[in-house]
């Protein structure tokens, strides 16, 4: 008997509730109409003994009599309330409020930093605008090494040496030379390249840049971060793939791609950091030793949320962005 009793203190606290005629009606059919609740219970009443039908059917009358009086009861008051819909059309119109919002580029980065500020990394940020040396000769990619055709580069004609960063991998170096290890750093940021554009091509996009520099740190440490990662934004259920690259700062380097729709998604490079880049940022790499990894935000993102093509990100258009 008890639900019976919740069921009965539900209805009339939703029908106090009520703030408009409709709603009442509403609640008249929820919990008296033809499918209403009480009905179900009162077609119950034939598959139980006589003696509890009986018992249970005095029950039942009783709160179907109370909730009627109730709607009744509501129906009254809100008569005597003036109408809500009344129109007055000397009233200034309603002001429309937009409410706003992160961009879904924001939300992503906001839900990834917080995963590794809980691993202990901090973040640590970078310019825009790099040198030759940080972009590319400290990160062993030195002038005519065929590796600087990977990153289709913009150079500033008025700055001489000064380009948009390719990637976030230059603050790697700016890491070491501000701290000293061990270090574990995260570097969120914006990076540029001379590229024509696609549905998964961008000439902007976005990094996040991982490095953890420490005496102990092997690819066992990378690999099962990333997967840790990988795993909280996706699910458990996700596919990953992670097999070997080529990058001139790390080594062995490594890519891992993701499975999307059947098709395996390039997502984010990583390896281990070359004692030559340690070497640049004056860490002795007899001594120290770490990974680095570098991911296309952009790439997650479109994974994540099934978007199929990068250049709304930059779009602007409100149809996109409001269903984040
Ligand atoms: C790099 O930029 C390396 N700095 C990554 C790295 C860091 C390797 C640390 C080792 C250690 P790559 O060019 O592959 O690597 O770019 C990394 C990711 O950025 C890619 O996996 C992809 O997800 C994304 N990406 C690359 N090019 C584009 C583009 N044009 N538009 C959108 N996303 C891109």
């Amino acid at each position: 008997m008890e639900d019976l009793e919740i069921l009965k203190n539900k209805a009339r606290e939703e029908i106090k509730l009520a703030k408009e005629a409709l709603e009442v009606d509403e609640l008249e059919a929820k919990f008296l109409g033809k499918k209403g609740i009480l009905r179900k219970y009162f077609s119950w009443l034939k598959s139980l003994p006589p003696s509890e039908r009986k018992k249970l059917g005095q029950k039942l009358n009783q709160i179907k009599e109370e909730i009627e009086k109730a709607i009744l009861q509501k129906r009254k008051e809100l008569k005597e309330v003036p109408s809500r819909e009344f129109l007055d059309l000397t009233l200034p119109p309603k002001k429309v409020t937009f409410l706003g919002r992160l961009h879904p580029l924001s939300q992503i980065f906001k839900e990834f930093i917080e995963f590794f500020l809980r691993l202990g990394f901090e973040v640590l940020l970078g310019p825009e605008i790099e040198d030759e040396w940080h972009n590319f000769d400290g990160l062993n990619i030195p002038r005519d090494h065929p590796a600087r055709d990977l990153w289709n580069t913009i150079w500033l004609k008025d700055f001489k040496g000064k380009l948009l960063r390719t990637h976030t991998s230059p603050v790697q170096l700016r890491a070491m030379e501000q701290k000293k290890p061990p270090l574990k750093v995260i570097v969120p940021g914006r990076v540029f390249r001379y590229e024509a554009t696609d549905p998964s091509h961008e000439i902007q996009f976005h990094q996040l840049e991982g490095l953890w520099i420490d005496k102990n740190i092997s690819l066992v440490n990378l690999k099962a971060i990333l997967t840790l990662f990988l795993k909280e934004i996706f699910g458990q259920e996700v596919r990953l793939r992670f097999r070997p690259g080529f990058f001139p700062f790390t080594e062995p380097s490594l890519e891992v791609d993701i499975l999307k729709d059947k098709k395996w998604v390039e997502v984010l490079g990583a390896g281990m950091v070359h004692p030559n880049v340690l070497k640049n940022g004056k860490i002795d790499p007899k001594k120290w030793q770490g990974f680095a990894f570098g991911l296309g935000v952009e790439r997650l993102a479109m994974i994540k949320w099934g978007i199929n093509d990068i250049r709304l990100f930059f779009g602007n258009d409100l149809r996109f962005l409001n269903q984040f």
